[in-house]
């Protein structure tokens, strides 16, 4: 069963094909992306208008390069998958209206995908892929939020942030460095120069005794210290600043995720979304996990941020665990705000 997946919920256009064929983890045949950073990069942030007329632009060249890829023609697909939300509305309607008049084209089902179990269920696609159940630690541009998960399809909330996602705090604290967008990667780097110590910075809700986060404490404490650094701030103090709101943030995310280990008795965590790719967070969870006996799961790096594979892979191992009904009506809406705690975990 092949599945085409088309990703553009926000400043990624991303399209892949996986091989659902059997019960075995939906292979990947072929992904393509493009992303719209270099665009955006000159006003600090994702336009939303900007990013859904770049999606026009690209969705359909990077399906045929992904068909050309796999050596298939879109005949040979049986599902066209999208992204339904959550999202930016405009974005989203890109992928959802091409997914769907593409499908009616060829009288093939579509499939409207939960972006978030996208990124959830990515590290499957790893070379070491994780076994259910474990606790996801989720931690995007939109959202930080740790859950439990016992099979495709069941996810239990067990905390979140109450206010900015820690992919929020990086590039919030990016921006007041004076780095560009997107800011996690920029102040990971310049973190690398500095010393993580070097500031005080607080850790909210460390100590709250819930699985609850908050971060937007922290980015005012960083304006605090960046305001009394004056412009005339040396680079090392940048650096320094830098590596120190990395530390803040790392700690709280690596603290929070061993409390839900502890509290659920799950001895397998996966991380997922784009702060996954940070290399600190990666060290101390590997190192605080190995201690206590804990198996760590992540995507493969380049599939850490947005891309098509995640939405074809859920696609597919929702239709595999009978989540979903195949379905040929082609009228379709998208779901800007869409919690992940609403989607159909029963077969249909
Ligand atoms: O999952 P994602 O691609 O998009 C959303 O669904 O939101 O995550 C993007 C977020 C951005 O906030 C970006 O700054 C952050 O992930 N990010 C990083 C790194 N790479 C991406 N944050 C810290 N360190 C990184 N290496
Ligand atoms: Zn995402």
């Amino acid at each position: 069963m092949l599945v085409l997946g088309i990703e553009s919920s926000c400043d990624e256009t991303g399209v892949a094909l996986t091989d659902a064929s059997g019960a075995g983890v939906p292979r990947l045949l072929s992904h393509a992306l493009h992303s719209q950073i270099e665009m955006h990069q000159a006003y600090g942030g994702v336009v939303p208008e900007l990013a859904s007329r770049d999606h026009i632009r690209r969705v359909l060249p990077l399906i045929n390069e992904v068909m050309g890829q796999a050596q298939r023609s879109l005949a040979d697909v049986d599902v066209i998958a999208y992204t339904r939300g959550p999202g930016l509305a405009g974005a989203l309607l890109v992928g959802a209206g091409v997914a769907c008049s593409l499908a009616a084209s060829l009288g093939k089902p579509v499939m409207g995908v939960h972006h978030l179990e996208g990124h959830l269920l990515s590290p499957f696609l790893s070379a070491d892929p994780p076994e259910f159940a474990f606790v996801a630690l989720l931690v995007s541009g939109g959202h930080t939020q740790l859950m439990r998960v016992d099979r495709v399809g069941s996810y239990e909330l067990l905390g979140e942030t109450i206010d900015d996602a820690a992919g929020e705090a990086f590039d919030k604290s990016a921006k007041l460095l004076g780095l560009p967008y997107p800011g996690g990667p920029a102040l990971a780097r310049l973190a690398g120069q500095g010393d993580g110590q070097a500031f005080k910075l607080p850790r909210p809700l460390l100590h709250s005794g819930d699985l609850d986060f908050s971060f937007s404490g922290l980015k005012t404490a960083v304006l605090t210290q960046a305001k009394k650094l004056g412009e005339t701030m040396s680079e090392q103090a940048r650096a320094d600043l830098a590596a120190s709101t990395q530390a803040a943030i790392v700690e709280v995310l690596v603290k929070k995720s061993l409390k839900a280990l502890e509290q659920t008795g799950l001895k397998r965590l996966v991380v997922a979304g784009g702060v996954g790719a940070n290399t600190l967070l990666r060290e101390q969870l590997n190192a605080a996990c190995k201690k206590r006996g804990i198996r760590v799961h992540y995507p493969e790096l380049h599939l850490c941020t947005d891309n098509g594979a995640m939405i074809a892979l859920a696609a597919g191992m929702r239709l595999q665990a009978g989540l979903e009904d195949i379905q040929r009506s082609y009228t379709f809406d998208v779901k800007p705000r869409w919690s992940l705690a609403d989607i159909q975990t029963v077969p249909a």
